[in-house]
């Protein structure tokens, strides 16, 4: 599996050039693409500063950890190659969204804000508990490092989606308060920040006599790089179509 980096130069780009290198999943790197980057990368390969100028390469897959702007021309880019392309960035805009569904109906297009396997596998599973104890009460808690500017997470409101699903006319509580009692269809969000942590997300399911509890903890960056080459293995021999990290774990 040959691949194309968009924003090789980046944090996210960088991990994803290592697990290339090192040949996760039969693959290679055949070049990177980054508007703000330097000449050539550590990993042997060039790096182009347009998608223009890596017009003649041949590659199996894209992936795209850069920036939501750049969507319309590497969509451009990728449906004239017929190349899948993994879009790993976040913070699409509406128009951006829409851009990437159309894509999807002339190529295989993997959109996921985010890319961890343990984080889609932990949403399957909290679906399932969640239907198979219809009167459990259900609460998600989430832990951050001091840094983190957003709360609750993103993954913490994918998972509470997620649950929701399964659980008619269910709703969100942030961060109890109050002198109030516990409704039935809430389901309770927490935020918790401190310390250096990558990011941890729980999910409690507790009925009057058992509890159960979810976790999945991320020790650094590397497991949504390694998401990322997992969903473009995916998306090999895969038809034209939007698929997203479920699809994966289905
Ligand atoms: N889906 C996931 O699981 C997941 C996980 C981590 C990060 N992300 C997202 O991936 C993206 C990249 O994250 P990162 O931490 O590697 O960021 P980063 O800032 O370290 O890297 C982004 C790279 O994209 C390049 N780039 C190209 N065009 C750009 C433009 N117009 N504006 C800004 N940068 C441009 C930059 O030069 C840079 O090298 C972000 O959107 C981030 O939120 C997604």
């Amino acid at each position: 599996m040959r691949i194309i980096i968009n924003g090789i130069c980046g944090r996210m780009g960088k991990e994803v050039a290592r697990l290339a290198c090192d040949g996760m999943r039969n693959s290679s790197l055949v070049c990177g693409i980054d508007a703000f980057g330097t000449a050539d990368t550590e990993y042997g390969v060039p790096c182009y500063k347009s998608f223009d100028d890596a017009k003649n390469i041949c590659a199996d897959v894209m992936i795209d950890f850069s920036h939501h702007s750049v969507t319309p021309a590497l969509l451009e880019f990728c449906i004239s190659k017929n190349l899948p392309v993994v879009v790993a960035t976040t913070g699409h805009d509406e128009k951006e969204q829409e851009l990437i569904a159309e894509a999807a109906k002339k190529i295989p297009v993997f959109h996921s804000a985010n890319m961890s396997l343990g984080v889609a596998l932990l949403c399957e599973l909290a679906k399932t508990a969640a239907k198979t104890m219809p009167d459990a009460d259900i609460e998600i808690i989430e832990k951050h490092h001091n840094r983190k500017l957003d709360a609750p997470s993103g993954t913490a409101l994918l998972l509470a989606d997620a649950i929701s699903t399964v659980r008619n006319s269910a709703f969100y509580v942030f961060g109890r308060g109050g002198q109030k009692k516990r409704e039935k269809n809430e389901i309770g969000i927490h935020a918790i920040r401190m310390g250096n942590i990558v990011g941890e997300h729980e999910v409690i399911i507790g009925t009057d006599t058992q509890t159960i509890t979810l976790k999945h903890e991320a020790h650094t960056r590397a497991l949504f790089a390694e998401g990322a080459v997992s969903a473009a293995a995916f998306l090999s021999g895969k038809p034209a179509g939007l698929y997203a990290m479920k699809d994966i774990v289905e």
